[in-house]
């Protein structure tokens, strides 16, 4: 029965939808979110940066399928829409083995279009601000081109990443494939990775364990946060436009904070004891980072709805529940 017939009959829809990283933080709300519209969900994971106690509560769920699988080989399964996030996203995962890093980003790009397109399915892949690299544009708007290091240490996720944008783009403009490229800002909440470097699951650790708060550099470089539940809502509405939005469009927050102004916030509700200390600045890290979200406001209709003292308790709440039963 085809998909008007069904519709014109009032029954409801269900898309099968792949999603690759879905083991990870984000991948696991992603999953979790399109289980609860309805959908059925194949999660395909090497458990390199995720792992199963992401998704632990949606085993039982008949509508939803863990696969471990890697991306940089090929993958045959039968599916309505795919949304590509495998690869590890903070530095210290993807300097571990930048050579895999790369590979992840454009051997999986390759065959998630292969798959995307054999199967005439819809694409998302989730890129990143960091294709911006150390932005002499401020904030950035999708038509910024970048600065980006092509040689350095973060080279392997930036460079992989901006490779893949370009895939996803020639698929399109070669073989007519529906492709939606979301570039993310740095997004938090529960589920990141306790010890992955990354600021603000950093910070709060820092904080509940009454360790120093390191501030790299001065603390004066500028991030702005996007809570979890906002970048999948965004996300699942960038896939549900049309065929004639390709993007990129930019998801995230684009209130700012200084790198100080945060770990005082997290001092503050965390209620914690610690001192901030100053280490140097790691090579390559940009000094400002703030999503312009016009179009993300014009086309999906969306912005962010949680602010960052909200969020992070929510955070907050995650890890220390996290910390004791894990201790
Ligand atoms: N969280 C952010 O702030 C942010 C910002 C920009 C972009 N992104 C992008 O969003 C996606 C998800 O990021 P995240 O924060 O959830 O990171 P994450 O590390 O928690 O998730 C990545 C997932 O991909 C899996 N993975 C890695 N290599 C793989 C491979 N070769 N085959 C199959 N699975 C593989 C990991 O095991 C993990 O489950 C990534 O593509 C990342 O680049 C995230």
């Amino acid at each position: 029965m085809d998909s008007f017939l069904l519709f014109r009959l009032g029954a409801k829809i269900m898309k099968k939808i792949l999603v690759t990283g879905g083991a990870g933080f984000l991948g696991s709300h992603l999953c979790e979110r399109l289980l609860e519209r309805g959908d059925d969900v194949l999660c395909v994971d090497n458990f390199f940066t995720g792992t199963k106690q992401n998704v632990q509560h949606l085993l039982g769920n008949p509508r939803f399928e863990l696969m471990r699988h890697d991306v940089t080989f090929p993958l045959y399964v039968e599916v309505d829409e795919i949304y590509n996030l495998a690869c590890p996203a903070s530095p210290i995962h993807y300097q571990h083995d930048p050579v895999q890093t790369t590979k992840t980003s454009v051997h999986g790009a390759i065959n998630m279009l292969g798959l995307a397109k054999r199967l005439k399915a819809k694409i998302l892949q989730a890129s990143t601000s960091e294709v911006y690299g150390d932005p002499e544009v401020h904030p950035q708007p999708e038509s910024y081109w970048g600065k980006v290091n092509p040689i350095g240490i973060r080279s392997c996720y930036d460079e992989g990443k901006r490779c893949a944008e370009t895939l996803f783009f020639d698929y399109w403009r070669q073989h007519q494939l529906q492709i939606k490229v979301v570039r993310i800002f740095n997004t938090y909440g529960p589920r990141m990775h306790p010890n992955d470097g990354r600021v603000v699951s950093n910070f709060i650790v820092q904080a509940l364990q009454g360790k120093d708060i390191t501030l790299y550099g001065d603390g004066q470089q500028t991030r702005s946060f996007c809570y979890v539940d906002d970048l999948i809502e965004a996300m699942m509405r960038a896939m549900d436009t049309g065929s004639e939005f390709t993007g990129p469009v930019n998801i995230g927050n684009p209130v700012e904070f200084t790198i100080r102004e945060l770990a005082e916030l997290v001092i503050r509700k965390t209620g914690s004891q610690s001192r901030l200390i100053n280490l140097p600045l790691p090579s390559d890290d940009p000094r400002q980072r703030k999503p312009d979200i016009a179009l993300a406001r014009d086309v999906l209709g969306w912005e962010p709805a949680v602010p960052l003292t909200e969020g992070l308790e929510r955070t907050i709440k995650y890890f220390s529940d996290h910390l004791r039963t894990t201790a």
